[in-house]
Formats: structure tokens, C-alpha cells, sequence
């Protein structure tokens, strides 16, 4: 796809670069949940191994059905869809009457498609270009924040970006409902010294926020009722996805090249260092949406 339109994070070429592999080499390493985000793992008990990223990746997203407080015939969105697995379990497991996801990438989309949920549809649209028709009881937003700004911007343009991201949530939400959001955020001290670079080579023109970014930039819409910050699981999630990797190597290769493989597979290795030593955070958040009523002058 062009970049026909103006993106303030990664335009969807950027999001190509990455998401747009045959989705059967990410099955491959993902597992059967084609989930690529920080999977909750139970952390006394669970290790590396596919069934217990399965079972960790279905407990990721009940935590965040269940922060998103959505009901049974309840409208609920998904910002970064991916291929689909939350909106899958949101109809299948809570009985969502209408499920809308949006991705930049064709292929995820596509593949969504080929699923044939019943309620469920997704479109390649960036939430900054987004109308819904109506409003939604619930929404989520799974790894895709990491997305929305470009590196290289001011702090107070950052801000504005994640500012709008949050006004357009409160604005498609109903009263009283709540949003789930999962992202990386930079951690500890050392990391803002950390060159952007660590991102950009395998997310180009994305950039991470910092944790105090997300919940300054959720003023006045929503309020934070919950946060939880959990490095272990993306430690967890990484090794577990480098393993698979590095299992299904020779088919990994068949369908995307020896030189893509590779970048996986450095991806995850390195991912899983820089959350050991929490260079990196996994935050997830529970926001509350605040009345109209109560906004001056957002
Ligand atoms: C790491 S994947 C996460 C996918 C899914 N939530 C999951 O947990 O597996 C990031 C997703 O964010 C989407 N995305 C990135 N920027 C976006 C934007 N501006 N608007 C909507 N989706 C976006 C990508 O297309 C991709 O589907």
C-alpha cells in the first residue's frame, strides 16, 4: 500500500516492512492464538513452551475483555487487530453483537477475512482517519500504541499525538464505559539514553512513550483505574517466540528467506534482553471513560 495519506506514527509501508509476511510463517511462531503481543503468563509456574504461551495468550486477552468491561450484545473496538484473535475471543467468549478492528496491514486484514467471524469486521484504516458510526460499550488497543508516533519529534508533539489518540477513544465511547491499552514503554533510567535505533530497525518510524507519557496524554477524558507493568511477560513471550523460531527454522525460511528469518529471530532475541533488563516496560492499563460533562476545556 502508498502512503497516500499524512500518519503521525508508522504510515502503512512502515507497518508493511514488518506484519506483512505469509501469515503461515507467523503461525509458526506465534502459535495458534496469532498473537503478537506480550502474552500474561503465569509467572510461578508457567516456561517457555507452546502450550503455556497459548494458555498465556488467552489469559492476556480475557484481562483485557474483562478491563474493557464489555458485555454480551456490547459493541467493542480493537485498534491494532492484528490478525484477529481478540476480536475472535470477544465474539466467541463474551458474545459481542458487533466487533470492528483496525490494522495498516493488508495481509492481517486479508487474513481476518479469510476467518469468516460471524459479527466481526475489520478494516486497514488508521484510528486518525477512523468515523465509526455509532458508539462502542468497550474498546482495545493491544501493541499498537508503539506505533502512533514517529521518532524524532518533540516531546510536546508526542504528547499531542497520544493526546488526540485518547480524544478520539473518549469520543467514540459511550458513558460510563472503559478501555483497555498494552504497550512498551522505556524503563529504567539507563534507557533514556538508549538510541531510538533498538526500535526503529525492526518498527521503522514508530518510537516507544514513556509510562507518565500515556497517563498525562489520557487527561481530562479518562480516568486510570488500573496499571499493571510486567517485563517478565514479554521476557517470557520473546524466548518462547525464539524457540519456535528457531525450531521451525528451515520451513521459517522456505516461506520468507534466510536474511528475514534472521531479522525475526534477532528481533526476539534482542527483545527478550532489553526486558530482562527492564530496559524495556510492558504496561497494561484500564482507563475509565470520564462524562462530557466533566471535560473543561480539553
Ligand atoms: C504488534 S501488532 C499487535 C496486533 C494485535 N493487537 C495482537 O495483540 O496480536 C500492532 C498492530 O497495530 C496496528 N497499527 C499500527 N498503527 C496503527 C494505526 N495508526 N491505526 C490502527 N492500527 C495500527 C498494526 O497494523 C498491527 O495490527
Amino acid at each position: 500500500m502508498s502512503d497516500s495519506k499524512a500518519y503521525a506514527g508508522a504510515p502503512p509501508s512502515a507497518i508493511e516492512f514488518h506484519y506483512d509476511m505469509p501469515p503461515e510463517f507467523f503461525r509458526l511462531w506465534l502459535g495458534e492464538t496469532m498473537t503478537y503481543t506480550a502474552a500474561r503468563f503465569d509467572t510461578n509456574s508457567d516456561g517457555c513452551n507452546p502450550n503455556d504461551l497459548d494458555r498465556a495468550q488467552k489469559a492476556k486477552m480475557r484481562w483485557h475483555l474483562e478491563g474493557s468491561g464489555l458485555r454480551r450484545d456490547g459493541r467493542y473496538l480493537d485498534i491494532g487487530c492484528g490478525w484477529g484473535s481478540l476480536m475472535k475471543e470477544a465474539g466467541e467468549s463474551i458474545g459481542a453483537v458487533e466487533v470492528i478492528g483496525l490494522t495498516l496491514s493488508r495481509k492481517q486484514y486479508e487474513y481476518v477475512q479469510s476467518m469468516r467471524l460471524s459479527n466481526v469486521t475489520a478494516y486497514v484504516e488508521s484510528y486518525e482517519y477512523y468515523t465509526p458510526e455509532r458508539k462502542f460499550d468497550a474498546i482495545s488497543s493491544v501493541g499498537a500504541f508503539e506505533h502512533f508516533a514517529r521518532p524524532g519529534i518533540s516531546v510536546e508533539q508526542k504528547l499531542l499525538v497520544y493526546r488526540n489518540f485518547f480524544r478520539c477513544c473518549h469520543e467514540w465511547l459511550r458513558d460510563g464505559s472503559q478501555m483497555t491499552l498494552q504497550t512498551i514503554t522505556w524503563g529504567d533510567i539507563s534507557t533514556r539514553q538508549v538510541s531510538h535505533e533498538s526500535v526503529s530497525e525492526f518498527f521503522p518510524n514508530s518510537s516507544l512513550p514513556f509510562i507518565e507519557d500515556v497517563i498525562v496524554s489520557s487527561k481530562p477524558w479518562f480516568e486510570l483505574v488500573a496499571m499493571e507493568n510486567r517485563c517478565r511477560d514479554y521476557e517470557l513471550t520473546c524466548k518462547t517466540w525464539l524457540l519456535n523460531l528457531r525450531a521451525h527454522r528451515n520451513e521459517g525460511i522456505r516461506l520468507v528467506g534466510a536474511e528475514r528469518q534472521s531479522f525475526y529471530e534477532r528481533c526476539m532475541q534482542g527483545g527478550a534482553l532489553l526486558f530482562r533488563r527492564r530496559n524495556y516496560n510492558l504496561c497494561r492499563f484500564v482507563f475509565k471513560r470520564l462524562p462530557s460533562r466533566l471535560l473543561k476545556n480539553p
